[in-house]
C-alpha cells in the first residue's frame, strides 16, 4: 500500500491522501469594477478540475487580504461579500469531488502592484492601475520601487485584515486557511534580515522579527475552528548564507526550524515548505526535491507536519518523499498544469485504485480493458 494516497488527520480534518494542488496566481480576476479579485468561470474550472483529477486538497492561489496585497491587479481577493460569494461556487464543486478546499491568504509587500508576468516584471504606476507598496522598511526589491515603511498602526490594520479575510474564507466554504509566509512577500519581508530594518518591536532580533508573522497567525487561529488546520508557508532559506560567495546574511534553514516551533505553539497545523524569493540575484540550484531537505529538517527538528514543495514529477519520486518521512505530503504546481489528472496516474503507477470520478471512471478503467476500446 503507498502513503502517498493514505489518508491524513490534520485536526479533525480528513485529507484524503497526500498529493496536494500549491497555490498558483493566474492573474486573471477582474482588475476593476464590481467583480475586483473575484474568482471566475476560469478559476472554477482550473481548480475543480484537479479536485477531479484526484488531488487529495486543492489550494486557491495567493489571494490578497486588501487591495494593496494584491500581486498584480489580476490577482484574487477576499475582502468583500461578492468574493466571498464567488469562493463558496469554488469551493462546492471541489468538495464535490472529495477533495480539500484551501486558501492562501496573502499580503504582497514590496513585491505588488506588478504586470501580468506573461507580458513583463515591471510595477505598474497608480495611473496604470497599481499602487504605493508597503513594507516593513523602505528598502525596495531590486527593481521595484521604494515601499511606504509600515507604521505599527497599519501593522495592527493588516493583521486584522488576515482575520477578516480568513473569517470570509470560512464562510465561503474553505476547510484550510494557508498564511503565506514566503516569497519575499509582507510577511516574509518581515522575518528576513535582509529586507527588515526595523528597530522597534518588529525588527531586529529574531523574536521582533517574528512578531509580525505570530500576531497574523494569531488572529488567523482565532477566527479558524479548533477542528480545521491552519497552514503556514514559508521560505526556509533565502538561498544568501548557504552561499559562500554571498556576503548578505538572510534568513536559514536553522532560522526556520525556530520559527516552525513557535508557530506550532500558536496554533499552526503544518508547514509548506518553499524557499527563496527575498532577493532577484540569490543563487539557486533548483532541482528534483531541492526544496526537500527544508520540509525534512523542519519535520525532524521542530516535530512539525510538512509539506514538500518544488519539482517533484514522477509518482515514485512523491511516493518515496513521504514514505521516508521526509514531509507529509508533497504539493504540486507545474505537473499539475501539465497534467490535471497527475493523482490518478499516479495511484495507478503505486498499486492503488485511482478514484476516477464515475462519470471517467467507469469508461477509462473498464472500457481500457475491452478490446472495443
Ligand atoms: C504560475 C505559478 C504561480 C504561482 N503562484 C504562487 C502562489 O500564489 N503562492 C505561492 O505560495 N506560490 C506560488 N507559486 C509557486 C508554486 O506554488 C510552487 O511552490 C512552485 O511552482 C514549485 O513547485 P513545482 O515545481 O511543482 O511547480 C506559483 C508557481 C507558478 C508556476
Amino acid at each position: 500500500m503507498s502513503t502517498l494516497f493514505t489518508p491524513l488527520k490534520l485536526r479533525s480534518l480528513q485529507i484524503p491522501n497526500r498529493v496536494w494542488m500549491s497555490p498558483m496566481c493566474m492573474y486573471s480576476a477582474a482588475p476593476t469594477g464590481p467583480e475586483t479579485g473575484a474568482p471566475t468561470d476560469f478559476h472554477l474550472t482550473h481548480l475543480a478540475s484537479r479536485a477531479a483529477g484526484g488531488a487529495g486538497l486543492v489550494m486557491a492561489e495567493a489571494t490578497g487580504v486588501r487591495p494593496d496585497g494584491r500581486i498584480s491587479p489580476w490577482d484574487l481577493g477576499l475582502w468583500n461579500d461578492r468574493q466571498q460569494e464567488a469562493f463558496a461556487r469554488i469551493t462546492q464543486a471541489i468538495k464535490a469531488y472529495g477533495a480539500v478546499p484551501a486558501i492562501q491568504l496573502a499580503h504582497a509587500g514590496r513585491k505588488a502592484s506588478v504586470d501580468k508576468p506573461w507580458l513583463s516584471d515591471r510595477y505598474l504606476s497608480e495611473a496604470e492601475g497599481g499602487w504605493q507598496t508597503v513594507a516593513p522598511s523602505p528598502e525596495p526589491y531590486q527593481g521595484l520601487p521604494v515601499p511606504h515603511e509600515l507604521t505599527v498602526d497599519e501593522i495592527q490594520q493588516l493583521v486584522r485584515d488576515f482575520a477578516a479575510s480568513a473569517k470570509r474564507a470560512l464562510a465561503a466554504g474553505f476547510q484550510v486557511a494557508e498564511v503565506h509566509g514566503a516569497h519575499g512577500y509582507l510577511i516574509n519581508s518581515f522575518l528576513s534580515p535582509v529586507s527588515n530594518h526595523r528597530t522597534d518591536a518588529y525588527g531586529g532580533s529574531f523574536e521582533n522579527r517574528i512578531r509580525f508573522a505570530l500576531e497574523v497567525v494569531d488572529a488567523v487561529r482565532a477566527v479558524w475552528p479548533a477542528e480545521l488546520p491552519v497552514f503556514f508557508r514559508t521560505s526556509a532559506t533565502d538561498w544568501l548564507t548557504e552561499n559562500p560567495e554571498d556576503e548578505r546574511e538572510g534568513w536559514t534553514g536553522e532560522d526556520t526550524v525556530r520559527l516552525a516551533k513557535e508557530l506550532t505553539a500558536h496554533g499552526v497545523d503544518l508547514l509548506d515548505v518553499s524557499t527563496g524569493g527575498m532577493v532577484r540575484d540569490a543563487k539557486i540550484v533548483a532541482g528534483p526535491n531541492y526544496q526537500v531537505p527544508f520540509a525534512a529538517q523542519a519535520r525532524e527538528a521542530a516535530g512539525i507536519p510538512t509539506a514538500a514543495i518544488g519539482l517533484i514529477l514522477e509518482p515514485a519520486q512523491a511516493e518515496e518523499i513521504v514514505a521516508t518521512g521526509q514531509a507529509d505530503a508533497v504539493m504540486l504546481g507545474r505537473q499539475l498544469l501539465r497534467e490535471p489528472s497527475w493523482a490518478h496516474r499516479a495511484a495507478a503507477e503505486l498499486g492503488e485504485e485511482p478514484r476516477w470520478p464515475e462519470q471517467y471512471g467507469y469508461a477509462v478503467v473498464r472500457r481500457s480493458k475491452s478490446k472495443k476500446g
